[in-house]
């Protein structure tokens, strides 16, 4: 399974990992994940992470999260520059099997394959949602790295590695060294 970009994972959390994250919000990212790519991610913004992320490469890496909802707002819709409509929810509909500790693979970066000017952090949840939470909180903990970002001639190209990156973390995660993570 291993590509040639891969980085080893080590048998537990190496330095500077873990890396727990502040609760942050989701915001509303180009929504590619979800209508061209078939693998949803909730964005969150970049200022939101702590200092030491700045260090990180760019690229994939794989952890935990918790989702929680946010204190209802008013109704907020948004409206993609293609003119899609995106409506908040502030995670309202999450229930409470999605509200557990749940494995992540999330991507930081420039997303070479669309050529986005400002760097993005897009963690796709490794659960099955019935229903969007843009509008809601995250907190997360990043255990490992998992390659660079790469650039593709075709979308099937990046979807293919994002499946094999989903594989890595669900293997990784699985083992005891990084399943103890799930409850700290
Ligand atoms: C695990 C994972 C790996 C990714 N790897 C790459 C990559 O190597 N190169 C790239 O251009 N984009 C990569 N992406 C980002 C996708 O291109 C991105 O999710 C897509 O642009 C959708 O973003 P949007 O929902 O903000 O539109 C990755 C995303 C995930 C979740």
């Amino acid at each position: 399974m291993a590509r040639p970009a891969d980085v080893p994972i080590p048998d537990s959390p190496e330095s500077p990992y873990p890396i727990k994250t502040g609760v942050c919000e989701i915001v509303c990212g180009f929504g590619r994940g979800s209508a061209e790519l078939g693998i949803p991610t909730a964005n969150v913004p970049f200022e939101e992470l702590p200092e030491s992320v700045g260090g990180l490469p760019l690229g994939v890496f794989f952890g935990f999260a918790r989702l929680q909802k946010s204190a209802p707002k008013e109704a907020r819709n948004m409206q993609r520059q293609d003119g899609t409509r995106v409506h908040f929810n502030y995670g309202q509909r999450l229930t409470d099997n999605d509200l557990r500790v749940l494995p992540v693979v999330l991507s930081m970066g420039l997303n070479p394959f669309y050529h986005n000017k400002a760097k993005t952090v897009e963690i796709h949840v490794m659960h099955k949602f019935d229903h969007d939470f843009y509008g809601a909180q995250i907190t997360f903990t990043i255990l490992g790295y998992i390659r660079p970002e790469l650039d593709y001639t075709t979308k099937e190209a990046l979807i293919e590695d994002i499946q094999t990156d989903i594989q890595i973390a669900e293997k990784a995660l699985s083992s005891p060294e990084y399943a103890k993570y799930q409850n700290l």
